[in-house]
């Protein structure tokens, strides 16, 4: 079959390098992808939100299976568009409804859902500036820190942890003053939860449901997880504390209740839940839900998908996922980010990156992020620049073997976090 990826970073590189795999594809599109990607597909110059360009080519191309990297388009419903016209119904598209897409792209939708469906999550209020009197009524409730999250997208940047009551009100003001447009019109205020992170990924046709190999990301710019936040230095699967015991709680107070749930509510969901979740005292909670993968979960979740991934999105679009076998390699997976110096503030771009085919002649494997070519060399064109993931027998052998190979990478001005699974 025909296949067209959307997006254009290290999440979408891993994907392609996986759905490449798949004896099933004839033919794999990226829009518009990175240099990385054009080396297991072919990249259209289309954005991955252009829903009519990318119509126009669908058909042109006779491709029957789009997988959406990105949230953007999933919120901005290419679900609907795309089986809402006669001419690309018979497209299967992998991620959910406009509707379903919600989970993401409204903190509120989504803890309203959680509420409805007895999920465990931090206890919350949501507030418009018609009402920032409860809000600071809501504040005066909680203890240090004060969790701030805009509701709508805010490209990674719509939450605010505030150390005292007096910044937490006046950043509460500024949100709804429009801090991040219209994206914080309204305001989720939350309990801050204490415990460690992980990311767990379920494959759902809306019925039935498969969990990925779980992992953990590292957002922080700064050793030891200080600084500021990016969009993520490093992941690691599987994650130690993620245990059976662990996972069984996971399963039968989170994943099945959120399955169920969209399903009671009429809600179609095929693609991709992530599960931010976090433990607290044993206890898994969500802290987050998003629509898709994430980045840079899959470039190590990836390795560890043994089963053909083309075969497992066939049984999402016909709902028989309960009939196809997933697979997992049973080995750890690690992934380091190298990203452009200054990066997540401002950084320069354009620098020539080399060091390819020494790390070709190791069994790592490199994920394109923010690269482009220019006059048919590599360059970097934005902050994070290139996921190196490596399996190993331990979480130690995979990172050794990132490390190594992130000291043949070069290009200038080139930062990375060396205490990737510190924490694990
Ligand atoms: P998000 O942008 O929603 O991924 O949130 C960014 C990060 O903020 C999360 O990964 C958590 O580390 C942190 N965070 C969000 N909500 C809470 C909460 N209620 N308690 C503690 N930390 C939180
Ligand atoms: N790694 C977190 C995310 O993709 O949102």
């Amino acid at each position: 079959m025909k296949l067209l990826l959307l997006g254009s970073g290290g999440r979408e590189h891993a994907l392609a390098w996986k759905i490449a795999q798949s004896p099933k594809v004839e033919k794999l599109y990226i829009a518009p992808g990175n240099a990385g990607t054009s080396s297991v597909g072919e990249n259209v110059n289309i954005k991955a939100t252009d829903f009519n360009a990318l119509k126009a080519f669908v058909l042109k191309e006779n491709i029957s299976m789009i997988v959406v990297g990105p949230e953007d388009p999933l919120v901005e419903g290419i679900y609907d568009y795309f089986q809402g016209n006669p001419e690309t119904q018979h497209i299967a598209i992998i991620g959910p409804t406009r509707e379903g897409a919600r989970l993401e792209g409204s903190k509120e939708f989504a803890k309203e859902f959680m509420q409805r469906h007895n999920i465990p999550t931090a206890r919350y209020k949501s507030i418009t500036a018609d009402t920032l009197e409860e809000g600071f009524a809501f504040l005066e409730t909680l203890e240090a820190p004060y969790v701030l999250k805009a509701d709508g997208l805010c490209a990674g940047k719509g939450v605010l942890i505030l150390p005292t009551l007096d910044e937490a009100k006046k950043e509460l003001k500024e949100m709804l003053s429009g801090m991040f447009g219209d994206a914080s019109a309204t305001v989720v205020i939350e309990e801050f939860l204490s415990g460690i992170e992980c990311s767990v990924f379920v494959l759902t046709d809306s019925e039935h449901y498969k969990v990925l190999p779980v992992a953990k990301d590292y957002k922080r710019i700064g050793e030891g997880d200080k600084g500021l936040n990016t969009g993520g230095m490093g992941s690691v699967t599987p994650v130690p504390f993620a245990n059976d015991e662990f996972m069984e709680k996971v399963r039968t107070r989170i994943i099945e209740p959120t399955v169920n749930g969209l399903k009671e509510e009429g809600i179609l969901y095929k693609g991709f839940i992530f599960l931010g979740l976090i433990k607290v005292k044993g206890e898994p909670m969500v802290i987050e839900y998003n629509v898709r993968m994430g980045d840079p979960e899959t470039e190590s979740v990836m390795l560890r998908v043994k089963s053909d991934l083309v075969d497992l999105f066939e049984g999402v679009a016909e709902k028989n996922l309960d009939t196809k076998t997933l697979e997992i390699d049973p080995r750890t997976a690690a992934c380091v980010m190298l990203v452009s110096g200054g990066y997540p503030e401002a950084y320069e771009k354009g620098f020539p990156i080399t060091g390819f085919d020494q790390a070709a002649a190791t069994d790592s494997i490199l994920f394109h992020a923010g690269t482009t070519l220019k006059d048919g060399q590599v360059v970097t064109s934005g902050g994070r620049v290139i996921a190196i993931s490596s399996y190993g027998n331990t979480k130690e052998e995979a990172l050794a073997k990132s490390y190594k190979v992130a000291e043949m990478i070069q290009f200038e001005k080139k930062n990375l976090r060396r205490d990737i699974g510190f924490d694990l």
